[in-house]
């Protein structure tokens, strides 16, 4: 039983959709969960509690209170391993993105301290309306997970997107997430992202068009494994609301060095996504530079190069990994990278390959571990390449824990 000893809170709102729950509450059931289900009073319209309690075998509540007794919302969110609001309409999704609370299922989920599923359910121009897509963001943002909605028939007689997943597909879902396991629970993890800037007076700077998106990426994959990450992150307009990331925000090559190295010591694992500038300017005027002659020269100096820095100080427990962006001999010069900087893998990012390196959504990645062969990966989104990286970083860790 791929569930056994779960608790569920299954949270049904008023959609059409919501005639397929008491198959889904079989399934869970049957699957091993122990499952309670709320229901707002939309969606008493579309299926009744007598069906929903008959299969749960336990009373199926609506209301914060029923008469004398109060249904105490608090306990409930404890309770739960996993809480699961299928279907979720276009309004309760309002809500939850902004934070209301006018019923039963809202105050359970705004207590709920386990995961919570939305399996979303509606017509396809409500779901593609820009408020749902930012009402999705939000929520995925707050660390809610998003059951991919079907294609196919509607209730309205159209084809296309919205249809809430199938009962079999969320089931399977839940219990791939909850029966994963964190294997990076317990564990510490160090990531930079970012570009940083070099002042050369109040006003101007030497800096670079990362935007950290690739780094935040891998940030967020390792906290879904369970690692608790410090994000040591340059210059950006990128963020991460995830609850087990740390952001610390620094500006030059010498903060990021100083911050990183600091958090290093109590990592098993860092990756340095950052596009550190190689070189500062030598002084730092005060006053903003004058335009004076028709050439001027900035004498520069290099900045701590703080991959190599770690490289040196690593013991054999950590796992380093390092960025290369190059733009010719590209395996060639991060192979170097590899052996210069004592690093356990180099992710290479070409320069010319179309999709890849800073700013776009996308990334075509070659893992180059020290031992092995290296690994081409198909151009994917950033987050899909995180998740290549975090992948490997497991089982470089894997092996090295077997030898
Ligand atoms: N890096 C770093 N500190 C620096 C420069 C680079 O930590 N001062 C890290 C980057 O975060 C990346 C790796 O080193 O993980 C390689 O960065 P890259 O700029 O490609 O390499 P460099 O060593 O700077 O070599 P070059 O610029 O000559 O290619």
């Amino acid at each position: 039983m791929i569930l056994a000893g779960k608790k569920i809170i299954l949270a049904v709102t008023g959609s059409i959709a919501a005639y397929k729950t008491p198959q889904l509450v079989r399934l869970l059931v049957k699957a091993g969960a122990d499952v309670r289900v709320l229901m707002t009073t939309a969606a008493n319209g579309f299926v009744t509690p007598l069906a929903l309690s008959t299969v749960s075998k336990h009373p199926v509540l609506t209301d914060v209170s029923n008469g004398s007794a109060w249904n105490n919302h608090v306990e409930m969110g404890l309770w739960a391993d996993a809480m699961l609001i299928a279907p979720c309409s276009a309004n309760t999704l309002g809500k939850l993105a902004n934070g209301l609370c006018d019923n039963l299922v809202c105050a359970v989920y705004l207590s709920a301290r386990c995961p919570v599923f939305i399996a979303p359910a509606m017509d396809e121009d409500m779901w593609a309306h820009p408020s749902t897509r930012n009402n999705i963001n939000k929520v995925k943002a707050y660390g809610n997970h998003i059951v991919p909605v079907g294609h196919g028939e509607l209730a309205s007689g159209l084809v296309g997107e919205g249809r809430m997943a199938e009962p079999e597909d969320i089931v399977t879902l839940l219990a791939g997430f909850l029966n994963a396991g964190r294997p990076l629970k317990g564990t510490k993890a160090l990531v930079t992202a970012g570009p940083t800037y070099e002042r050369l007076d109040p006003v101007r700077f030497i800096g670079n068009f990362s935007t950290g998106k690739m780094g935040i990426a891998i940030a967020e994959a390792l906290a879904d494994k369970g690692a608790e990450v410090t994000l040591v992150l340059g210059p950006s307009h990128e963020k991460t609301t995830h609850p087990l990331i740390t952001t610390i925000r620094i500006e030059s090559a010498h903060e990021l060095y100083t911050q990183a190295v600091k958090a290093f010591a109590n990592c098993s694992i860092a990756v340095l996504a950052a596009a550190v500038a190689d070189y500062r300017p030598l002084e730092t005027a005060n006053e903003k530079i004058k335009k004076a002659e028709s050439e001027m020269s900035i004498a520069l100096t290099k900045t701590e190069d703080t991959l190599a820095a770690l490289g040196k100080i690593k013991t054999p427990v950590q796992t380093l990994v390092g960025f290369a962006l190059e733009t010719t001999n590209e395996l060639e010069h991060a192979r170097k990278k590899l052996e210069a900087k004592n690093a356990d893998m180099i992710v290479l990012n070409s320069l010319r390959d179309e999709g890849a390196g800073f700013g776009h959504d996308t990334n075509k990645i070659t893992l180059l571990p020290r031992a092995g062969e290296a690994i081409a990966l198909p151009l994917q989104s950033k987050q899909d390449a995180a998740g290549a990286i975090v992948d490997y970083i497991l089982k470089l860790r894997n092996a090295e824990a077997t030898v």
